[in-house]
């Protein structure tokens, strides 16, 4: 009747993570180290800078976090780590401090896609109900993924371009804002109106997937137009245009495809689900349709460890294991 401790390691994109969860839904200890500051002047994730920064951390954000779970090697029942997808020189520092723990310590090693990571990351809060559905909104990510089981995803829809946090990153910069874009937008819109009507890219009647490029252009050609015109937009009225079209084509499909497939808990996860403008839309839709929507906290919405932790537990359970040539994947299927 031992518990079981998985030690979560995430290296992705640009949070240097180490996490300790407990069965599978209780967080000892849960590192993040950021690097925002260092990509911040480029306007984005510069790959280089974040591998680097990565192997400087790693070994330092490990051992904070074994010493905020007060737990000892022995205890640790086996090792999670994101192999993808993500910046593979990223994702290498990871992978490989991953297997040599697992090796050191003689410990069993579990690769974990990021986006199982970021749907587990609301078990942390709340045991699943299946079916269910998930949208996962991030930097790199807009996925609608169906589960009807642990460790069972089903891809009914995803974007055919940027994804929702890159057009929240963009637009951002239009605007001069810093980056990441996100939350500065969402604060801008919540002062502004929607007074441009921006396009709503629905795609093929039906479909679940998503377009974020052609709105990203408009918002361009709208801001350059009225340059043009000697005319000024206000920003907030540009940030709350942009949310209003991000924000009704992501609750639309969502809403649509709950109600296709009759789910009994719709979760939302990645870093957009901190937007503000979203939470209370989809908040308002899942009320009224009598189906629970779950939200993570801000720290398990943004890349956390605690989620790969997570996804990893069930993982271990299942029985799945890799081997010491686990490899890091810069794209890779659920
Ligand atoms: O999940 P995440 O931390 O990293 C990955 O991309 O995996 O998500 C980061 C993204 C960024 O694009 C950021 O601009 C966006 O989440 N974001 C937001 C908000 N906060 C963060 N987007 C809209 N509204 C926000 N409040
Ligand atoms: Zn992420």
């Amino acid at each position: 009747n031992k518990e079981l401790l998985i030690l979560g390691i995430e290296t992705s994109c640009d949070e240097t993570a180490v996490a300790i969860v407990k069965n599978g839904k209780e967080i000892l200890a849960n590192v993040v180290s950021s690097q925002i500051e260092s990509h911040k002047r480029f306007g984005g994730v510069v790959p280089e800078i974040a591998s680097r920064h990565h192997v400087e951390q790693i070994t330092y954000v490990l051992e904070q976090a074994m010493e905020q779970a007060a737990v000892s090697w022995d205890e640790i029942s086996a090792i999670a780590v994101t192999e993808g997808p993500g910046l593979v020189g990223a994702l290498l520092v990871g992978v490989n401090a991953a297997k040599a723990l697992a090796f050191a310590k003689h410990k069993p090693l579990i690769g974990v896609h990021h986006i199982a990571g970021h749907i587990y990351a609301n078990r942390l809060q709340q045991e699943f109900q299946f079916p269910l559905l998930a949208l996962i909104v991030s930097g790199g990510h807009t996925e609608l993924v169906i589960m009807k089981a642990h460790g069972e995803y089903e891809l009914i829809g995803e974007t055919r371009d940027d994804a929702a946090g890159e057009a929240y990153d963009k637009v951002a910069r239009m605007l001069d804002l810093p980056y990441p874009g996100g939350p500065g937008i969402d604060r801008l819109a919540g002062l502004g109106e929607e007074t441009i009507e921006f396009p709503r890219a629905w795609l093929e009647e039906g479909s679940y997937d998503f377009s974020f490029s052609g709105l990203k252009s408009s918002v361009t050609n709208t801001i350059h137009n009225a340059k043009q015109r000697g005319e000024t937009l206000k920003p907030e009225d540009i940030a709350a245009s942009f949310q209003a079209s991000v924000v009704d084509v992501l609750t639309t499909k969502t809403v649509r495809a709950a109600k296709h497939y009759n789910v009994k808990q719709v979760i939302v996860a990645g870093g957009v689900a901190a937007n503000k403008g979203l939470r209370s839309s989809l908040q308002q839709e899942f009320a009224n349709l009598k189906i629970p929507l779950q939200i993570p906290p801000l720290y398990l919405c943004t890349d956390n460890a605690a989620m790969i932790a997570a996804a990893g537990a069930i993982a271990f359970a299942q029985g799945k294991r890799s081997t010491l040539d686990l490899n890091a994947r810069a794209s890779m299927p659920l």
